[in-house]
């Protein structure tokens, strides 16, 4: 299974895998990280696991479909069969999905349909919810759609705020991400 990973931030998301890759949980390699923000701490994480890694920034397209061509480009050169977007916050467009038909995962920190977009934890919050969690789904056109693969339930506290609820969504990330990757790629989910 060769994985291409696509991130935005800290990259934490790409660690879990990476260590699940390293203690047999799953059966995969990193073939490269895309990542379009160069200040991005995934790019260490990258390193440390010598993994190659692709800085397009988005800043350097005219537009969203010609920064997916590009990253078809380094997809297709790394030889990647499965894209994983492991906090990835460039909106994909029908470009790339095509390249990788139902082969794109994504993982979004609330429980969909609740909570679609960017500020997912905030909207929880906000919204005074008792339960929320994260989500792993196939990436479709419609941002934070597609078919779900796993989630996993997380309880908002009296006193959480953004911070503290989305570190305990993303324990749960941690987990459910690689097990997805898992089970999408052997057809069990
Ligand atoms: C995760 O919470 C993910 O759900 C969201 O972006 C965050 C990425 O975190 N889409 P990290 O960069 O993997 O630490």
């Amino acid at each position: 299974l060769k994985l291409g990973i696509l991130a935005s931030g800290s990259g934490s998301n790409f660690e879990a895998i990476a260590k699940s890759i390293e203690n047999g949980q799953l059966n995969a390699q990193l073939q490269v990280l895309i990542y379009n923000n160069p200040q991005a701490k995934v790019v260490e994480r990258a390193a440390k696991w010598n993994v190659p890694a692709v800085l397009y920034n988005h800043r350097d397209f005219n537009s969203r479909e010609e920064l997916d061509t590009q990253i078809i480009h380094s997809l297709q050169q790394y030889s990647v069969d499965w894209v994983i977007m492991a906090g990835w916050m460039r909106i994909v467009t029908p470009v790339l999905i095509d390249a990788f038909p139902d082969k794109i995962i994504n993982i979004h920190p609330s429980l969909l349909p609740s909570f679609r977009g960017a500020k997912a934890v905030e909207q929880a919050l906000a919204a005074g919810v008792k339960i929320t969690g994260c989500t792993v789904h196939v990436v479709c056109e419609e941002v934070d759609t597609g078919k779900i693969l796993l989630q996993a339930a997380v309880p908002v506290l009296a006193n959480d705020t953004v911070e503290t609820l989305h570190d305990r969504i993303q324990v749960q990330e941690h987990r459910i991400l690689p097990q997805a990757i898992a089970l999408a790629s052997a057809n069990l989910v």
